[in-house]
């Protein structure tokens, strides 16, 4: 089965994006499945229920996040019910949602999707990401051999040390939120899945979402600045990874960018 993974969607424009694309997309690949990381969806930070269902709306089955989840408090209530939105496993058991869930594909097939935040150069976060994944894994890997993990974290090093780790016992390991998509799409020895991160739905004319200007004179004031949502050269930038369904093993992983028509 195939499974088309979307990195980081930003504002408008990655709604927009995934909108236009991932219909087609899922027609012409034959993609089984989508997982959205969507921390960002709702004016570049944070997500609403309506933006999270538009994106639900448009073929998307599942919804991942990171450090943004928290800021916008209207989306917590509907964590608690909505098993198709994710919040990182390892933050404390107090936060509303869950991190981990299994859901069934369009061909019926059941496919578990975790979800876990780094701990270097981010918000201090107790748990072990990695301690964390592989007990959400050893409960999951009872109900599927599909295991498809989002790394959210800033340090590639973090990333990679992830996919080692958990190399064999899942599908996949992807990571989000640097919003730049790196070229090391690779199987990993023990066959599953890798990528450091799978970059961002969004505007490309910016520093990674925002119009640059005002980015750039933040780091030249060091005073907080209003950020604006950058609108052009928008697309859709992910991987889609195929999955042998007997071993849940990993068969391939390719890039995938694409760009919509100007974004209005
Ligand atoms: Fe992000
Ligand atoms: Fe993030």
């Amino acid at each position: 089965m195939k499974i088309l993974l979307v990195g980081d969607v930003v504002g408008r424009p990655g709604r927009e994006a995934v909108k236009k694309i991932i219909p087609a997309l899922r027609r012409n690949e034959c993609i089984d499945f989508v997982i959205a990381n969507a921390e960002n969806i709702a004016g570049g930070s944070g997500l609403t229920s309506e933006t999270a269902d538009e994106l639900l709306n448009s073929q998307i089955d599942v919804l991942t996040s990171g450090d943004h989840i928290w800021k916008k408090k209207e989306i917590y209530e509907r964590l608690e019910k909505d098993s198709r939105i994710l919040r990182p496993a390892n933050y404390p058991e107090e936060c509303p949602g869950r991190g981990a869930a299994v859901l069934k594909s369009s061909s019926g097939k059941k496919v578990a999707v975790v979800n876990v935040i780094g701990r270097v150069f981010m918000n201090h976060i107790d748990a072990c990401p990695f301690k964390t994944a592989a007990k959400e894994i050893e409960k999951i890997s009872k109900d599927t051999r599909i295991i498809l993990v989002d790394m959210h974290a800033e340090a590639t090093s973090e990333k990679i040390a992830l996919g080692r780790f958990l190399d064999g016992r899942v599908s996949a390991v992807f990571g989000t939120h640097t919003h730049v998509q790196t070229a090391d799409e690779k199987i990993l020895p023990r066959g599953s899945a890798y990528i450091t991160d799978l970059g961002m739905t969004g505007p490309q004319d910016s520093v990674i979402g925002r119009k640059a200007d005002a980015i750039i004179e933040h780091f030249l004031k060091c005073m907080p600045i209003r950020f604006e949502m950058a609108e052009n050269d928008v697309e859709l930038q992910g991987a889609i990874v195929e999955i042998d369904e007997s071993t849940g093993k990993a068969v391939s992983i390719k890039r995938v960018r694409e760009k919509i028509a100007e974004y209005q």
